[in-house]
């Protein structure tokens, strides 16, 4: 993909799953990579992993929940690797159950993870990002935010939160020529995925054969999604919503 070589890309939650897929992709692409994660063993495996195609990574400690974290993520990603010019905010949380069932306690942990943390890093990364040729803000919102999901109505809400908020932010900042445009994975082969699935295996199976390409999904396809939306080939684009979902969703 174009004009990603020399770049410098912060990946939220990207210890394991899709994030770890997307470091590995923009790295093979010769972006250097940040791998901001709460775990932080975890972030310096993806980090080693990534330096094998020569770039520089490194791996920070990071809860996207709070500010004042995000800041000194960005900080050190100016200082250890020279600028900032792509963050992905991948880092996700949800617990499966029907709204009626559900506490505050749990609403808040997934608005705190799955929105708020989208704007912390948002905030933290916008001063660095203005001033750099050709800024990307990519987020990793779900097509529970574009058509819902039952089961995940407040994780739903937050990413649909996610998607409004990145077209407006897309909107305010393509006079400082940051784009931002989201990536919407459909159901994708990851911990997050096993864990929400598990002893629901046959409504796994079930959701599958719905499908239009009759799988699920992997964390490098949407990785290459991610990837396409960071590099210059996406230059014209920005405040768009791409579903990697096999044809399960097709949103107009
Ligand atoms: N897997 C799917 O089917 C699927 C579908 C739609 C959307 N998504 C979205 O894709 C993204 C990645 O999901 P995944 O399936 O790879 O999940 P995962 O659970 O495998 O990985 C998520 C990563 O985020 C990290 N994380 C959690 N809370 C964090 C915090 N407060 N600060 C920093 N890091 C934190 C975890 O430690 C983990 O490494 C999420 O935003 C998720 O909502 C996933």
């Amino acid at each position: 993909m174009k004009g990603l070589k020399g770049k410098t890309a912060l990946i939220t939650g990207a210890a394991r799953g899709i994030g770890r897929a997307i470091a590995l992709r923009l790295a093979a692409e010769g972006a250097n990579v940040a791998v901001g994660d709460i775990n932080l063993e975890g972030a310096e495996t993806t980090a080693r992993e990534a330096a094998q195609s020569g770039v520089k990574a490194i791996a920070l400690k990071l809860d996207v929940t709070r500010a004042e974290e995000a800041a000194v993520a960005v900080a050190r990603v100016q200082q250890e690797l020279g600028a900032l010019d792509i963050l992905v905010n991948n880092a996700g949380w949800d617990h499966t159950e029907p709204f009626a069932d559900s506490t505050a306690e749990t609403w808040d942990k997934v608005i705190a993870i799955n929105y708020r943390g989208v704007l912390n890093c948002c905030k933290a990364a916008i001063p660095a990002l203005k001033g750099r040729p050709a800024a990307r803000i990519v987020s990793i919102a779900s097509d529970a935010g574009r058509v819902g999901s039952s089961g995940e109505a407040v994780y739903s809400g937050c990413k649909g939160a996610v998607i409004a908020f990145s077209k407006t932010l897309a909107r305010e900042l393509a006079r400082e020529r940051v784009n931002v445009n989201v990536v919407c994975p459909g159901l994708t082969d990851t911990a997050l995925l096993r864990d929400a699935m598990a002893g629901r295996e046959k409504l796994l199976e079930s959701i599958t054969r719905s499908i239009p390409l009759r799988r699920i999904g992997q964390p490098e396809e949407v990785a290459a999604a991610v990837a396409f939306f960071a590099s210059a080939d996406a230059d014209y684009i920005t405040g768009q919503v791409l579903s990697v979902s096999g044809g399960l969703t097709m949103a107009g």
